[in-house]
């Protein structure tokens, strides 16, 4: 047990050392914690009744990952979007989004509520707008949704559909759009949060029972908590600088699990907080919310 330093006991579940942990996915059917860690090209699944974490190597760099309605998983990659069947291992590819782009991986992801995954990506070397976000349809068909995007995060959507929220990251902060659950359309993007340099990159985040945003803080230590007004309401504070994503899983959707990386730390870093690449958990209080799953 690690007591964090913001009033909630942060505890590490897995001490993984990963390079870059992110994509942290609550899969309800099998009551596991399923993340990846993009750049070993690794999805893990942690289940909290055994304490045992399952890795699989996936081949290439996996940005993030949401399960199918009809079991297993679709996965974000470098390549494009591929479908992962847990029980034999097989990958299939089923749409590229930047083949051409060697320099492009996928990163971020998540479902909508009618069961289409959206994903971003970015430039390896981490180019400015060199990425975008793209949305696989339920049969498979791709679309590019928001183009001349740097580093693709944080994406989740309001409970009554109206308003999908994202970040791309050296923005420093988080922006809202008007969203159309019927076409998937975005329209009047506009800033929600503005995130002081001081306080790191805004990463990941996900959204709780009460419309607030829980936004992970890489270099900043921390997952921030935001009302739906944009104001900061609550902090907590981990023991590693290099926060990725998180998001609420357990029974009751109260456990909110948090990656972490150690990629872009100094080895004098690395043993000043040995935790770092770690998959945390904490009770801050209020619920999560099922993931959506992909329906294609
Ligand atoms: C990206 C990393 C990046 C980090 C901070 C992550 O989503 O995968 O490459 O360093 O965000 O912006
Ligand atoms: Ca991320």
């Amino acid at each position: 047990m690690v007591a964090g330093d913001g009033g909630v006991n942060v505890e590490v579940a897995v001490d993984a050392h990963a390079e870059l942990g992110e994509g942290p996915l609550w899969d309800e059917p099998s009551g596991r914690l399923v993340w990846v860690d993009i750049l070993a090209s690794l999805v893990h699944r942690f289940s909290p009744d055994t304490g045992t974490d399952e890795i699989i190597d996936v081949g290439q760099p996996v940005g993030a990952v949401a399960s199918r309605t009809t079991g297993g998983f679709v996965l974000a990659m470098r390549d494009g979007f591929g479908l992962l069947d847990t029980d034999t291992g097989d990958l299939q590819m089923i749409a590229g989004t930047e083949v051409h782009v060697t320099g492009n991986r996928m990163n971020d992801g998540k479902c909508d509520s009618a069961g289409h995954f959206w994903a971003g990506t970015m430039a390896f070397d981490q180019a400015p707008a060199a990425g975008a976000l793209y949305r696989l349809a339920r049969d498979h068909s791709v679309e590019k949704m928001i183009q001349d995007v740097s580093i693709s995060n944080g994406l989740c959507w309001s409970a009554n559909d109206r308003s999908m929220y994202y970040i791309d990251s050296p923005t420093q902060g988080v922006d809202v759009f008007d969203f159309d659950a019927a076409s998937g359309a975005l329209s009047n993007r506009r800033r929600l949060v503005e995130i002081p340099e001081a306080d790191g990159l805004p990463d990941g985040m996900t959204i709780d029972e009460q419309g607030y945003l829980w936004v992970a803080l890489y270099g900043g230590g921390a997952v921030h908590r935001y009302s739906p007004e944009g104001q900061l309401d609550q902090t907590v504070e981990l023991p590693a600088t290099q926060i990725t994503s998180c998001t609420f899983g357990g029974s009751e959707f109260r456990d909110l699990y948090i990656t972490s990386a150690t990629q872009e730390l100094s080895a004098q870093n690395l043993a000043a907080q040995p935790h770092s690449g770690a998959l945390f958990v904490c009770r801050p209080g209020p619920a999560g919310l099922p993931a959506n799953r992909y329906a294609g």
